[in-house]
């Protein structure tokens, strides 16, 4: 092995930069060239490289976003566009490549990887649904992020005695909203994991309000509802006027945490030992403070569940 590539695909999450100088100088540390693809797939499909060096990568570190820009690739689904990218490595001579990115992005190295070229996944979006990783690169800033706008909103909803509701990312996954619930103080979490009753909801808020309290955070994931659409709910089945905040893709942006960089210096210089060592078709992920690999199909194969005792926790703090 002479030459790697990277790329970031998906949604971005702080640490991106951080994971693609690590990859870029563990790889010049091992003896290696690498080859940048803008825009993840679209990039390997367009020949848009960027050679990285070890230069080139400084003063990223702390940086959000991506320096390689990010895509969703419609045509690197298809098999031919699968095809037509292997063509492309092959062109650049280069022999493995690292994708950065969530569980649609692995999808796409996997199918490279059964083409029998050498991948290796980083797990990298704000989501943290990927199973074979305690944690992906991204969740923590964002939910760090959200955790402060939310202490912002507590503040005004308790001086007006007010009804918020805070819509977060998280189209199938409910991580983000769970763990800045409970970080928050909030009184409610909607997850597209669990089931939603308005009237149940109704009821809580009711009760809540007859022991006197006096404001109340509600925490929705996007893939539930839209705050609005739970607001005109509540209206209607319970008669409650709330003020709504979608935080959207504020979630995304932003300087990574400590942890953050941490975990994407790691998991980025893991996966370079792991091609050397030669392993390839896996991610690297970090569990229980260990870096450690899995088959990368491992990442949207296994189901990683919502922790329950976090949900009980919002639901008996939260009275
Ligand atoms: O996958 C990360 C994520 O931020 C999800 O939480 C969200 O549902 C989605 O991306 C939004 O994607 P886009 O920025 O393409 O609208």
């Amino acid at each position: 092995m002479k030459r790697i590539g990277v790329l970031t695909s998906g949604g971005d999450a702080p640490g991106m930069n951080a994971a693609i100088r690590a990859v870029t100088r563990t790889a010049i540390y091992k003896g290696l060239d690498v080859i940048g693809f803008r825009r993840g797939y679209e990039g390997l499909l367009d020949g848009d490289v960027v050679p990285l060096t070890v230069s080139s990568v400084g003063g990223i570190i702390h940086r959000g976003g991506t320096i390689l820009r990010t895509a969703r690739s419609e045509r690197f689904v298809k098999p031919e566009g699968v095809r037509e990218g292997l063509q492309r490595l092959k062109e650049y001579d280069i022999n493995a490549l690292v994708v950065i990115g969530g569980d649609g992005s692995f999808r796409g190295a996997y199918d490279l990887h059964k083409l029998g070229y050498p991948v290796i996944g980083i797990p990298g979006t704000i989501d943290n649904d990927m199973a074979g990783t305690d944690c992906t690169i991204g969740f923590d800033t964002a939910c760090n992020t959200a955790l402060q706008c939310i202490q912002k909103l507590r503040d005004t909803a308790s001086s007006h005695e007010r009804l918020f509701l805070v819509e977060v990312m998280g189209r199938h996954a409910g991580f983000l909203a769970l763990e800045a619930a409970v970080a928050a103080g909030a009184e409610y979490v909607l997850l597209p994991e669990r089931p939603f009753d308005i009237e149940d909801l109704c009821k809580k808020l009711h009760y809540a309000h007859e022991r006197g309290k006096s404001h109340t955070l509600i925490i929705v994931a996007e893939g539930v509802m839209t705050a609005s659409e739970l607001s005109s709910r509540l209206k209607d089945t319970g008669g409650y006027s709330a003020r709504i905040v979608v935080l959207g893709h504020l979630q995304r942006g932003g300087s990574p945490s400590s942890f953050d960089a941490v975990l994407a210096s790691r998991l980025g210089g893991g996966a370079i030992e792991a091609l050397v060592r030669g392993e390839a078709g896996v991610m690297v992920g970090r569990n229980a403070g260990r870096v450690e690999t899995h088959p990368l199909q491992y990442s949207w194969e296994t189901r990683k569940d919502i922790d329950e005792d976090m949900m009980a926790l919002v639901e008996m703090l939260g009275i």
